[in-house]
């Protein structure tokens, strides 16, 4: 018997995107993405040199997996579109893309799992990086084409989009830490890339308005990092704030709320720092808002008021530095803070700041590096560590719907364990793992099974 009950009709499900499992990255008429490209000329920065020309072969198994899926129960799923292979060059659709998608999609709906589908998960296409990509303002409108285009393809059976994932992870690594192309490190060209990301998710949401589609709805997916403070002390909540604003505001309150909060200029401003003009942009963001948000929660930020010298290409190191909290609790296999209380500071934040708007958890996880070893004698994956992780989330997060947060539903990262950019297939995340040694063989793990449950049981 479920002691902790979720709303009817709540959402489970899991997560994941084209570049990251559909495989075929070079065929079927797909045109290369940044990332086809990096692999090309850098493969030793890749993990064991494991590229995104196989990643999990969802191009050929999709229908297992959708039926895996059922198995479970998930009521839905999220995977994204690949711009390069429905517009290989940016002008043409290609028939084979539309056949691909409109059959997964199809088979997610004979399932009764709803396809959340997004527009662009990290992956550039390549013919665009080459005039610039986000750098250049030509990308926003080339951006709301192909959401048009995907629309009118795909509207008849995707009722709930999604712009973007997680824009800000691309302008950090991007543009700021190097370690996604072009890998440049320039807060000034972050800045910029970051506000055309914003202009092609609000032009986005227009084309959505004009489609017109019947029960439709259209979000964005952010990755939170609650920030907290080390101490009480002014330098540090001014680290606190200058941290909130840049990783969590920045696209929050424009998407939300429908402007670019005001501090957030002003630092900007104060740091030299505005290579953007708003003007003639204004009205569009505050025109075309979200009808609900995503937001993927893994781990915490930790800031304090900076200790070392600044760099100046690294603005935000001027502005606040990470900091270790020493109570922190670490997941061993991963590195990463576990810290399931932030779920609720979250739920209470879009409740009091963002007028209760219909939100959900888009992503959560565990990765675990070298999983294989877990598995036990039936050759199961015992990952009794995934299903602690999601218990202790989910706790959170009754709490905060308890208090009367609009979270309308829970997707873990992610169904099949997928390939995560450089890092390859180093982390495991999964319900179900992959073989790559034996055709992408996919089995079960413990997880998988408890989520089965969690599901039937609407709670655990
Ligand atoms: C966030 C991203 O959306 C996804 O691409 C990534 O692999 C997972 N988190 C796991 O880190």
């Amino acid at each position: 018997m479920a002691i902790m009950l979720f709303p009817k009709n709540f959402l489970w499900g899991a997560a994941a995107s084209a570049p990251q499992t559909e495989g075929h990255s070079s065929t079927n008429g797909k045109s290369p993405s940044i990332w086809d490209k990096w692999f090309e000329i850098a493969p030793d920065k890749f993990y064991q040199r494991q590229g995104p020309e196989n990643t999990s072969d969802v191009y050929d198994l999709y229908l297992e997996d959708v039926a895996n899926m059922a198995k479970l129960g998930l009521n839905s799923y999220r995977t994204s579109i690949a711009w390069t292979r429905l517009m290989p060059d940016g002008v043409h659709v290609n028939p084979e893309a539309v056949t691909f998608y409109r059959q997964y999609f199809q088979a997610l709906l004979d399932h009764h799992i709803e396809p959340i589908i997004n527009l662009f998960h990290f992956d550039m296409p390549w013919w665009l990086m080459a005039r610039g990509g986000w750098e250049s303002r030509e990308a926003v409108s080339k951006f709301a084409n192909y959401a048009q285009v995907a629309f009118e393809q795909f509207g008849d059976l995707v009722k709930r989009w999604v712009t973007f994932n997680e824009p800000l992870v691309q302008v950090k690594a991007g543009y700021l830490y190097g370690f996604h192309y072009p890998a440049v490190v320039n807060f000034r060209k972050a800045v910029q890339v970051g506000y055309h990301m914003l202009l092609a998710h609000t032009f986005a949401v227009q084309a959505f308005r004009q489609a017109n589609i019947a029960g439709g709805q259209i979000g964005i997916i952010l990755d939170v990092t609650p920030v907290y403070a080390k101490t009480e002390s002014a330098s540090d909540q001014r680290a606190q704030r200058a941290a909130d604003l840049l990783n969590i505001r920045s696209f929050l309150d424009p998407a939300v709320l429908g402007h670019v909060p005001d501090d957030l200029l002003e630092l900007l401003e104060v740091n030299q720092l505005t290579p953007i003009s708003l003007l003639g942009d204004g009205a569009a963001i505050a025109a075309y808002t979200v009808d609900f948000i995503g937001l993927n929660y893994y781990r915490p930020k930790r800031v304090q008021a900076p200790t070392k010298p600044a760099t100046p290409a690294k603005m935000p190191n001027e502005l606040y530095e990470d900091y270790e909290w020493p109570a922190r609790r670490i997941n061993p296999y991963r590195g990463w803070e576990i810290y399931p209380e932030a779920l609720y500071d979250v739920a209470i934040m879009m409740r009091d700041q963002y007028g209760n708007i219909p939100w959900f958890v888009s992503e959560n996880g565990m990765g675990v590096a070298n999983e294989a070893r877990f598995k036990d004698a039936s050759g199961h994956i015992n990952d009794q560590y995934r299903i602690d992780f999601m218990k202790e989330h989910l706790q959170y997060l009754h709490k905060g719907i308890a208090a009367g947060s609009n979270c309308f539903g829970y997707h873990t990262w992610t169904f099949v364990d997928c390939w995560s950019w450089l890092n390859g297939y180093h982390n495991r995340y999964g319900l179900y793992s992959v073989d790559l040694d034996h055709h992408y063989q996919r089995q079960v793990k413990q997880s998988g099974l408890w989520f089965k449950q969690l599901i039937t049981d609407n709670g655990f």
